[in-house]
C-alpha cells in the first residue's frame, strides 16, 4: 500500500467498573471535576467490555462514530473534547521529540466503532467502558502511552476509574485546571482473587433520570450531599485499608453504607431523584437478613443510577446466595437463560435460614444474573481479524 492511501486501525477493550465509594456532583462542569473522591472494583471483560476500533487515513473526509451498529452525532461536546485532547497530547509528545516518527499524521480523520456486549437494558453504566475505551484506543493509535485517565474523565467521570484494572481511586484533587483529578490503581485485579460481582438484573419500566442531570439538582438542592464532601475522605481511607486487608467485613458494611448514602442524597435532592424499585428494596432487605442470620457480611450490596443491585460476596458463598436469591425471585420460565458467566453450582437452601428470612417470593422480580469478577484494565487486541472496521474503513456490517 503506498502511503498516500495507508490505514492506521486498532482495535482495544476496556472495562465497567463499580463504584464503591461514590462519584455524585462536580465542582467543574466543563473539565468534569468531582466534589469527592470515589472507588471504584474493575470488572472481568470476559463478562462486560466494551470494543472500539478506531482507524485514520488521509482518505477520510471527517470524524465519523458508529455505536452499536448506528451512526451517532459526532459533534457531541464530550467526544469533541476526548479528540482534542488526544491530539493534543499526541502533538506535544511529537514536538518534545519523544514521538515515534512512524505514527499517522495528526490532520487525518478517524472512523471510530464502538460496541458493547452486554445488553443496555443491563441498565449498566457503559459510558465508563465506552470512553475508557475510545481513550485508550485513540492513544493507541498515535502511540501514546502514560497518563489517560484525565483524559477519558472528561469523556465521563467514572470513565477515568475504568483505565485501570483490580481497585482504583479517582483522587478528586484540588487544582482548577484538573491535572490532579486522575485515577490510580490500589490494588491489581489478582490481589483478591475470592472475590466474586454478581449483577442482579432488576425488571424496571422506567427510565431513570441520568447521572449528568440527576448530579447538576442534587448539587443544587442537597444539604446532605455537602455533609457527604466531609464525610468521603474518611471512608476512602477505611475503604482502601479493608481492600488491602481483603478485609470483607468492613469492605461489605462501606460500600452498602455509600450505596445508601447516595441514595439519601438522591431523595434529598428537590425534586427527588429515586433510582431504587421496590425490587432494589427487596433485595436490600434480603441481603440484610442473609447476613444477619449468619451473624457477618457475607454479601454486600451497591446500587448506581438505576434499580439493578450489584453484589460483592466471596467466592465460597456465591453457590448458596444465588440460590436464595432464586427462591425470592424466582425466574420467568420463558426459556431465557437466568445465569449469566461465571458458573453457578445448584445447592439446597436450609429451612433454618429460610425461616430467619422471612420475605414473600416475588415472581420474575430479577430478569438475569451475571457472576463475574474482578479484572484487569483496557486491553489491545492484536488479531487484526477483530477489527469492528473493514479495510475500506467503514463498519463491517
Ligand atoms: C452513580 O460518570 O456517568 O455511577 O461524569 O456526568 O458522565 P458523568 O457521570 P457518570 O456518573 C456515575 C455516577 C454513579 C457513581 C459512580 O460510578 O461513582
Amino acid at each position: 500500500m503506498d502511503e498516500g492511501s495507508r490505514m492506521w486501525m486498532v482495535t482495544c477493550t476496556a472495562p465497567v467498573n463499580i463504584a464503591v465509594i461514590k462519584y455524585w456532583g462536580k465542582r467543574d462542569e466543563e473539565l468534569i471535576l468531582p466534589i469527592n473522591s470515589s472507588l471504584s472494583v474493575t470488572l472481568h471483560q470476559d463478562q462486560l467490555k466494551s470494543t472500539t476500533t478506531v482507524a485514520a487515513s488521509r482518505d477520510f473526509k471527517e470524524d465519523r462514530i458508529w455505536l452499536n451498529g448506528k451512526e451517532e452525532n459526532i459533534n457531541h461536546p464530550r467526544l469533541q473534547t476526548c479528540l482534542r485532547e488526544i491530539r493534543r497530547l499526541a502533538r506535544k509528545r511529537r514536538t518534545s521529540g519523544d514521538g515515534n516518527s512512524n505514527t499517522l499524521s495528526l490532520h487525518h480523520k478517524v472512523h471510530i466503532c464502538s460496541v458493547n456486549n452486554f445488553p443496555t437494558a443491563a441498565g449498566l453504566a457503559s459510558s465508563a467502558a465506552g470512553y475508557a475505551c475510545l481513550v485508550y484506543a485513540l492513544a493507541k493509535l498515535h502511540g501514546l502511552e502514560g497518563e489517560l485517565s484525565e483524559i477519558a474523565r472528561q469523556g465521563s467521570g467514572s470513565a477515568c476509574r475504568s483505565m485501570y484494572g483490580g481497585f482504583v481511586q479517582w483522587m478528586m484533587g484540588v487544582k482548577e485546571d484538573g491535572s490532579d483529578s486522575i485515577a490510580q490503581q490500589i490494588e491489581p485485579e489478582t490481589h483478591w482473587s475470592e472475590l466474586r460481582v454478581l449483577i442482579l438484573v432488576v425488571s424496571a419500566e422506567q427510565k431513570p433520570i441520568g447521572s449528568t442531570a440527576g448530579m447538576q439538582t442534587s448539587v443544587k438542592t442537597s444539604p446532605l450531599l455537602k455533609y457527604r464532601t466531609e464525610i468521603v475522605p474518611e471512608r476512602m481511607k477505611e475503604m482502601i485499608d479493608a481492600i488491602k486487608r481483603q478485609d470483607f467485613e468492613t469492605f461489605g458494611q462501606l460500600t452498602m453504607k455509600d450505596s445508601n448514602q447516595f441514595h439519601a442524597t438522591c431523595l434529598d435532592t428537590f425534586p427527588p431523584i429515586i433510582y431504587l424499585n421496590d425490587i432494589s428494596k427487596r433485595i436490600i432487605n434480603l441481603v440484610h437478613r442473609y447476613n444477619t442470620h449468619f451473624g457477618e457480611t457475607r454479601v454486600a450490596y451497591t446500587f448506581d443510577a438505576g434499580p439493578n443491585a450489584v453484589i460483592y460476596v466471596r467466592e465460597q458463598h456465591v453457590d448458596e446466595f444465588v440460590e436464595v436469591v432464586k427462591h425470592y425471585f424466582p425466574p420467568e420460565e420463558n426459556g431465557e437463560q437466568f445465569l449469566k458467566g461465571l458458573p453457578v453450582n445448584s445447592v439446597s437452601v436450609s429451612e433454618h435460614l429460610k425461616s430467619s428470612i422471612q420475605m414473600d417470593s416475588i415472581k420474575s422480580g430479577i430478569q438475569y444474573i451475571i457472576n463475574t469478577q474482578v479484572g484487569p484494565g483496557p486491553q489491545l487486541i492484536q488479531d487484526a481479524n477483530l477489527h469492528l472496521l473493514g479495510e475500506d474503513g467503514f463498519p463491517k456490517q
